[in-house]
């Protein structure tokens, strides 16, 4: 599946707190809203998450590609990946998990189910709270309105293995098709 977003998951609480990097995410229902991680049994984030029962998914910019990747690359069970990242630990408001400072969308989710498939554990959380950078936004009263460019979301390509930046808009969702009705 390409391209995925690059998300910062968080586990744990303002006094230990975990940063694992994650691909596999995605919504799952509007109402309630809902997503989905896929989050492997062998690492040190998906107990956390079963302890806990929250998660934070914090949506990365190009800006903190390499802190990114490191997430991805260091276990939790080694190393303290907020001081060695000198990513900013932000107490949420819901949850316990707290969020990322430097990454424009932040969730605050809830467990609500889970199942292992395979040696990868399958989580839904239901979004409690969502903080939205208020700079990245076309109009600032309406969280909706991301300014895509502004946000600068960093994209992650499975198989090749490549990070890149969002390209140029190409088309109207939900319009364009219009123009092959008779
Ligand atoms: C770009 C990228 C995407 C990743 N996506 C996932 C993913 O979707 N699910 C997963 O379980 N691990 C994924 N990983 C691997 C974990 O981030 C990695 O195993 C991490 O070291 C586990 O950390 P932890 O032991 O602190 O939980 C990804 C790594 C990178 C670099």
């Amino acid at each position: 599946m390409f391209p995925c977003p690059t998300a910062l998951v968080v586990t744990g609480t303002m006094e230990n707190a975990n940063i694992v990097t994650i691909a596999w995410v995605s919504l799952l229902t509007s109402q309630p809203p809902t997503l989905g991680i896929s989050v492997g049994t062998r690492g040190y984030s998906g107990e956390a998450i079963k302890a806990n029962k929250d998660f934070t998914v914090n949506i990365a910019s190009v800006e903190i590609m390499t802190e990114t990747d490191f997430c991805g690359i260091r276990s939790g069970k080694d190393i303290d990946k907020f001081s060695e990242t000198g990513l900013t630990k932000m107490p949420s408001k819901i949850v316990s998990s707290p969020i990322i400072k430097e990454c424009p969308l932040n969730l605050e989710c809830r467990l609500t189910d889970w199942r292992i498939i395979g040696r990868t554990n399958h989580f839904v959380g239901e979004i409690m709270e969502t903080h939205v950078d208020t700079d990245k936004l076309r109009d600032k009263a309406d969280i909706g309105s991301i300014d895509i460019r502004a946000f600068d979301p960093l994209i992650y390509i499975g198989g090749v293995r490549e990070y890149r930046c969002i390209g140029e808009k190409v088309g109207d969702p939900y319009q364009i098709g219009n123009q092959l009705k008779k």
